[in-house]
């Protein structure tokens, strides 16, 4: 397991978050064991996999215009 988690951006694409295994908890508390160090998870709202990016985002035209505000 790694000290920290990171979480950065994939241009025009994912998140990828970095630091696992890793415990997702879904909007009902449904709790789902991910044993991987790195893991995307889609921000395009098009995967069929969700929360994981399936590659879709590429085959929709998604662009991510956000960018992290720093002071916050
Ligand atoms: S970000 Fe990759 S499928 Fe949504």
């Amino acid at each position: 397991m790694a000290d920290r988690t990171h979480i950065s951006t994939y241009e025009n694409g994912p998140l990828l978050v970095t630091g696992g295994p890793f415990v997702l908890v879904d909007a009902d508390g449904g709790e789902f064991s991910v044993e991987k160090e790195t893991i995307a998870l889609c921000r395009c709202g098009a995967s069929t996999k969700k929360p994981f990016c399936d590659g879709t985002h590429s085959k929709v035209g998604f662009r991510a215009v956000e960018r992290a505000v720093r002071g916050s």
